[in-house]
């Protein structure tokens, strides 16, 4: 489902990641985990075309994304992936609602439809008393299940999860679990998942460690 080929990013004469290969099957959960400024996120924004490598390649669903313009990483991206920030980076003046639909907007479906899934999936989040709110208006917890909401508004073949639940209590923590594990057991969704959360990780296929711009030998579960 997912290749990284020799893939490295530099900013300046800054080296952030080093040559970094990476396989992921179809329908597979990987937890990447690692100490801040290790690159997890720098990587997880290369594998889902938002930022380009400095040399390598990425293959996503057998298309070259890495050669990709930002017109067709914008039609990859609406197709078939969903991403949850690490900063939610909700619209300001949208309501949950409407940021929960967003990035299906541009289809030729009446905005009913939209609302109809994205009430679904507010729901599933224990949102729905907020459907009509601000970002402005809403705890950090809160931002952060809107912004899970809206990645499965486009039954994502791969989802990207910067730390999930990374400011959510327990409840609200497992709650987010639960539809991640929902969609990858309804759709075989694929899931790479940054990760400090001992209980995501458990719960993963397989465990990737980075350090310091690098992947650690592997360490496989079971
Ligand atoms: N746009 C950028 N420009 C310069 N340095 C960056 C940029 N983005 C990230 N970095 C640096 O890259 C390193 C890895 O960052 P990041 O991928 O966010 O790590 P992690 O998610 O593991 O905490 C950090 O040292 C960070 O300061
Ligand atoms: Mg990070």
């Amino acid at each position: 489902m997912l290749e990284l080929k020799s893939i490295s990013k530099n900013y300046g004469d800054l080296e952030i990641l080093k040559i970094i290969d990476l396989k992921i099957k179809k329908s597979e959960f990987v937890a990447i985990m690692g100490p801040s400024g290790s690159g997890k996120s720098t990587l997880l924004g290369l594998a889902a075309g938002l930022d380009k490598p400095s040399s390598g390649e990425v293959i996503l669903d057998n298309q070259t994304i890495s050669n990709f313009t930002e017109n067709q990483l914008a039609s990859v991206r609406s197709e078939k992936i969903g991403f949850i920030f690490q900063n939610f980076q909700l619209v300001k003046n949208l309501t949950a609602l409407e940021n929960v639909y967003l990035p299906v907007l541009f289809q030729k479906n009446k905005v009913e439809d939209f609302e109809k899934k994205a009430n679904l999936l507010l729901e599933k989040v224990n949102l729905t008393s907020r459907a009509k709110h601000f970002p402005g208006q809403l705890s950090g917890g809160e931002e952060q299940r809107v912004a899970v909401a809206r990645a499965f508004m486009n039954n994502p073949k791969i989802l990207f999860a910067d730390e999930p639940t990374g400011n959510l209590d327990l409840k609200n923590g497992n709650s987010v679990l639960k539809l991640l594990l929902d969609l990858k057991k309804e759709n075989g969704t694929t899931l790479l998942i940054v990760t400090h959360d001992e209980k995501v990780a458990k719960l993963a296929d397989r465990i990737i460690k980075m350090e310091d711009g690098k992947i650690l030998p592997n360490k496989k579960k079971k």
